[in-house]
């Protein structure tokens, strides 16, 4: 895994995934965003950059279970920060629908990732993911059902540590991107980093995030 330790974190994670959506050279280039509050500045930034808009394609690698205008929701989050700033096509923005009941909204979301890619599992061009302090990375909780899930590509997870339920990427629809970006900020989580990086972090959900062919980037702040 390559860690690169950042002092410009924003700038250098803009860089990074403008650089991806140019590879994708005018085609659809399939970037899944990550929540939590780390990306806001990221996002924001981001919206500022020339892209091909009109060719992203957005997905969610992870959300809370609740409607779209809660302010725990990283769809909401992604809209007030770059979606809303930003000419993507409606259409090419593929929502978690947190409120719908989540066994049926991650069914409904992997079937709609399943027209758009067959039976060979959706690569992304880039995913975005972040890190909890517990080594969590989407919403894939350390010691829940989800991190042993290898069939589906997206489900409902029940995380009793936060007495809540989430929907969330499995590994098998994660570790099939093309590129794989962790944003990290913070001492603790630079600890953690260092851990894996050392093989030290063989217990974290974080650590069992290792793309099949493609590329795999923590960028630290
Ligand atoms: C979420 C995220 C989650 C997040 C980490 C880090 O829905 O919360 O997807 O995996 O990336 O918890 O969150 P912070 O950036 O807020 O520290």
């Amino acid at each position: 895994m390559q860690v690169v330790h950042s002092s410009d974190f924003v700038r250098d994670a803009v860089k990074r995934i403008a650089e991806a959506s140019f590879a994708a050279a005018g085609g659809p280039f399939r970037l899944a965003l990550c929540g939590g509050q780390t990306p806001r500045a990221i996002y924001e930034a981001l919206a500022a950059e020339d892209l091909d808009w009109r060719n992203f394609i957005i997905t969610f690698g992870d959300e809370r279970c609740v409607p779209p205008d809660h302010s725990d929701s990283n769809y909401r989050m992604a809209c007030e920060s770059l979606l809303n700033r930003v000419p993507i096509p409606e259409e090419n923005i593929l929502r978690l629908k947190g409120e719908m009941p989540p066994e049926e909204a991650a069914n409904i979301y992997e079937r709609e990732l399943r027209q758009r890619s067959g039976d060979e599992v959706f690569s992304h061009d880039l995913i975005l993911l972040g890190m909890g302090e517990d080594g969590h990375t989407a919403s894939l909780f350390p010691a829940t059902s989800a991190i042993g899930e290898t069939d589906r590509w997206v489900v409902a997870n029940e995380v009793a540590e936060l007495a809540a339920c989430r929907l969330t990427f499995t590994f098998t629809l994660i570790n099939a991107a093309r590129r794989v970006l962790f944003l990290v900020k913070g001492e603790r989580k630079r600890e953690l980093v260092e851990g894996i990086a050392r093989g030290n972090g063989y217990n974290y959900p974080a650590a069992m995030v290792r793309p099949h062919e493609g590329s795999l980037l923590w960028l630290v702040g």
